[in-house]
């Protein structure tokens, strides 16, 4: 039986003062926020302690949206997974497309990401997705093919109980234009068959392992998607900013 998970990612957004409100209510509406899932909150890195803090010891995980793969070192404007568990932070996210795009992040250096964070006993959520013009040139399995083999080159099998994919095609991110669930269920279903593949007995693995879809996800179209059968979360960018979306989402 595979985890649904319902991750929110807030991106470079909200103020200090907005993202710590924010996590104190959705404390308050934890009661409402669905059982049986695991919910996970990525503020900014500058406000990882505070909402931490707030988030501390309930059932929200709270996530940092990147690390360097590195211990304590001279490493200039970046943060080390040492520093994201002195704050009780277990969950890192990597390869999100617009660090992809906007900051040149590699299949090769999420992979070296990967590695550093599995052996530290850190959950991974790791995010592929093609973009509209891969999209439209009939590049779409061969990009994700790319992000899975690459990113995930060298994984030992008992790491893959920390693993979390996320499927978010960049041309339905912050766009409004949501893949259809057939569009999400087919890639999702490649996903898993590209895990399958990576080494012999990876089978097992490809069909216990999470795949969240991300772009555009809303309460009221959460449930749609979540009834295909290869989707078991959403990854929520500008929904999971607004709290009154949480009961019906997280
Ligand atoms: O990480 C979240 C995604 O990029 C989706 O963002 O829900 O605003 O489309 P969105």
């Amino acid at each position: 039986m595979r985890k649904t998970v319902i991750a929110g990612n807030w991106k470079m957004n909200l103020s200090e003062k907005e993202a710590l409100s924010l996590a104190h209510s959705i404390k308050e509406k934890i009661p409402a926020i669905s059982k049986g899932r695991i919910s996970m909150i990525f503020p900014s890195t500058l406000h990882l302690a505070g909402v931490a803090k707030i988030l501390q010891g309930t059932e929200i995980l709270v996530g940092a949206q990147n690390v360097y793969p590195s211990g304590l070192a001279a490493f200039t404007g970046e943060t080390s997974p040492e520093q994201l568990k002195e704050l009780g932070v277990k969950v890192v996210m990597i390869g999100h497309s617009e660090r992809r795009q906007f900051l040149g992040e590699t299949n090769s250096f999420c992979n070296e990401k990967i590695h550093f964070l599995l052996k530290n006993d850190f959950i991974v959520l790791y995010c592929v997705g093609e973009t509209l013009m891969e999209r439209e040139s009939g590049k779409t399995f061969e990009v994700i093919s790319s992000q899975i083999r690459e990113g995930l080159k060298g994984i030992h099998s008992h790491s893959f109980s920390n693993l979390i994919l996320a499927y978010e095609p960049v041309w339905a991110i912050g766009t409004g234009k949501v893949a259809t669930p057939a569009q999400a269920q087919e890639v999702h279903f490649f996903i898993r068959k590209e895990i399958a593949g990576l080494f012999l007995g990876a089978k097992e693995i490809a069909e216990s392992i999470s795949i969240l879809y991300g772009g555009s996800v809303k309460p009221d179209n959460i449930q749609t998607l979540l009834k295909e059968k290869d989707l078991d979360g959403g990854l929520v960018g500008g929904a999971s900013q607004k709290i009154d979306t949480y009961a019906g989402l997280f």
